[in-house]
């Protein structure tokens, strides 16, 4: 299997962990050790991590980051969230960094949350947008996104090197040494040491004096502190020099209001930021405009930097979709017909994925889900069927945002930057190198009665509210804007090929024009050249992109720990095409 170096590997299963409560305690069942020293939990996380970083001190400054090794059953993040709603200044942010190699079922970790005496909102909030368990670094938020958690699922020492950030503060949160060595090696301590800022402190039950010493090395002032309940000792550290002063968020113009605009300014408004969104035609007019669109991942044969941002996309769109009370159906069945057969196999040829990503299905499951004859097929759970004019309206519903409907002057200045999020109309407005248009016609049909999810064979139908829709013609070199007949008659003769005696009656259709680049990849980060910065190059995938590049467009611009791994900045980057 191809691995793109820098990439999370998204396609190995991840092994669960079940822990058992025995003897007062959560014990691990791959470690042979307890989640916790025993005793009250939180009296424990409060001493042990808390206290030994100052968090009531570092929360007086408006952004704070927080990043700690082994999430277990999440009592520690939770707890951080909890304390930095009692103490921080209702503008103040907080980012949460976390990695586990052995995720707990949602309804194990909500048994031991309870028990421990989490707070049942903060919760039910990490239950709702708990993430599908594929590896690789998943965004959760919380406090109406002043809180983000970038949880890393997935070994520690695989993800760690594919994140840049400088955390405030580390709790070091792994089983003991003795049962967990991979957690406390000197590469991993280093790995924590480089993620660090000046002025960082970092709290950690144990005190073995392997890892004090090589923390000692690593440049921190380590202290052995009497230890919570049971436990004689603990450690403390910190770095020396004062925390950073992190930019405070100003004011930024963005222009374009399909799904990549909208997502941008959406991930800006909630981090503070007061957003003017331009666009002379009003929101969702473009591409973004289709009645309905499908989001979904893409399991290519090997872990390259195309599929896993799709996958990690399209799960961050419906987390978002979830939070925000858009309306989507889920749920996508792939034929394995003509074209489309290579990808459904290269899908299906991953073992053992969760089910609620992507699962077989044979010839009578996938005819019941076509309802018509059909061979067998792959049925995507999480995928997702949405009203694009809906996502968009949903996205741009913030205080902090305010549409115009003019052009934004340019260019941007340094006090207020520009992003450019104006689909396919860049390529002639922008001549960058490497970028073409291509053309979509999609058909509206009359509703059928039982489809209820999309299927997919090449093209795809999309349950809408009183039709459906098939989709898309991929018209590359065609630049003609109107609604074609022989487009809608080769749109129809593909989807009876693949649903034989289904009846389709079209009523309409629409074109739209996508934006796609050589390397298929979006482009995403500073112009240098034109003075802004760009959203584009969505091809055919901007509802899940555009909203999920959006927010790590504002983590890098923020210089905070971001969605994605750090190798997308150099893959997105503008200007990457030479003529
Ligand atoms: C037929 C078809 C079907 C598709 N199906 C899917 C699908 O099922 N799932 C999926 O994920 N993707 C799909 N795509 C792709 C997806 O629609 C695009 O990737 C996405 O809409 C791109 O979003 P965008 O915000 O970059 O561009 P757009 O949605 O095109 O928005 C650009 C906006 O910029 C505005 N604008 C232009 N110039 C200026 C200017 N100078 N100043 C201010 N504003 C300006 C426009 O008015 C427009 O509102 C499909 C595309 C097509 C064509
Ligand atoms: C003591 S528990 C953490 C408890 C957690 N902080 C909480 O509040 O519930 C240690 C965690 O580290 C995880 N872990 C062990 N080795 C790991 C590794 N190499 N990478 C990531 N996580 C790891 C374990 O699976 C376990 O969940």
């Amino acid at each position: 299997m191809m691995h793109e170096p820098g990439i999370p590997d998204h396609l190995t299963p991840l092994k669960m962990a079940c822990p058992q409560r025995l003897d007062g305690r959560w014990q691990s069942d791959h470690h042979d050790d307890g989640y916790r020293g025993g005793g009250n939990a939180r009296q424990e996380i409060e001493a042990v991590f808390h206290r030994a970083c100052r968090l009531d001190e570092l929360f007086e400054n408006h952004i704070s980051v927080v990043a700690e090794l082994g999430f277990g059953a999440g009592l520690s993040i939770l707890e951080t969230i909890r304390r930095f709603r009692q103490v921080a200044s209702p503008t103040a942010r907080l980012c949460l960094v976390s990695c586990e190699k052995f995720p707990i079922h949602p309804n194990a970790f909500k048994e031991m949350l309870m028990h421990d005496g989490a707070d049942p909102n903060l919760v039910s909030a990490l239950i709702d947008q708990w993430p599908i368990h594929v590896g690789g670094w998943h965004r959760l938020s919380f406090l109406e996104g002043r809180v983000h958690l970038t949880l890393g699922l997935g070994d520690a020492t695989d993800l760690l090197p594919t994140m840049n950030f400088k955390a405030d503060a580390w709790f070091l949160d792994g089983f003991s040494p003795a049962k967990n060595p991979d957690l406390w090696t000197p590469e991993v301590l280093k790995m924590v040491t480089d993620r660090s800022a000046t002025g960082a402190r970092l709290g950690t039950w144990c005190s073995a004096g392997d890892v004090r010493r090589t923390l000692t090395e690593l440049g921190w002032l380590v202290e052995r502190v009497p230890g919570h309940g049971t436990k004689r000792h603990r450690t403390e550290a910190h770095r020396s020099g004062a925390t950073p002063r992190r930019s405070s968020p100003g004011t930024i113009h963005i222009a374009g209001a399909g799904f990549a605009g909208a997502g941008a300014a959406r991930a800006f408004a909630e981090r503070g930021w007061s957003v003017t969104v331009f666009d002379t035609k009003g929101p969702a007019m473009g591409a973004s405009g289709n009645p309905r669109s499908l989001v979904q991942p893409r399991l290519a044969k090997g872990l390259d930097a195309a599929s896993h941002l799709h996958l990690h996309a399209a799960l961050f769109a419906a987390r978002q979709m979830d939070q925000l009370g858009v309306s989507s159906i889920p749920g996508a069945l792939h034929l394995g017909v003509g074209h489309h057969a290579e990808k459904v196999e290269a899908a299906l040829s991953h073992k053992g994925l969760p089910a609620t990503l992507i699962r077989a299905v044979d010839e009578d499951e996938a005819s019941k889900l076509a309802g018509c004859r059909v061979g067998p097929g792959a049925w995507f759970a999480s995928a997702r069927t949405v009203s694009g004019p809906e996502y968009v309206a949903a996205l741009l519903d913030h205080g902090n945002i305010t549409i115009c409907l003019e052009e934004p002057t340019m260019p941007g200045c340094e006090d207020t930057p520009l992003v450019w999020c104006t689909g396919s109309s860049a390529v002639n407005a922008l001549e960058l190198s490497g970028l073409h248009q291509i053309r979509g016609q999609l058909e509206i049909l009359k509703p059928i009665p039982w489809l209820n999810h999309a299927v997919c064979f090449g093209h795809y139908l999309l349950p809408a509210e009183d039709s459906v829709v098939l989709g898309a013609s991929y018209d590359h070199g065609d630049f003609d804007s109107s609604v074609r007949n022989d487009t809608a008659q080769a749109s129809l003769e593909l989807a009876q090929r693949a649903l034989p005696g289904v009846p389709m009656h079209r009523t309409g259709g629409r074109t739209s024009f996508r934006l796609a680049s050589r390397d298929r990849l979006p482009l995403l980060g500073p112009d240098p050249q034109r003075g802004f910065w760009c959203s584009l190059a969505h091809g055919s995938r901007g509802a899940s992109t555009g909203p999920f590049l959006g927010a790590f467009l504002a983590d890098c611009m923020e210089g905070l720990p971001a969605a994605l791994p750090s190798i997308y900045v150099d893959r997105l980057r503008v200007g990457r095409f030479k003529s």
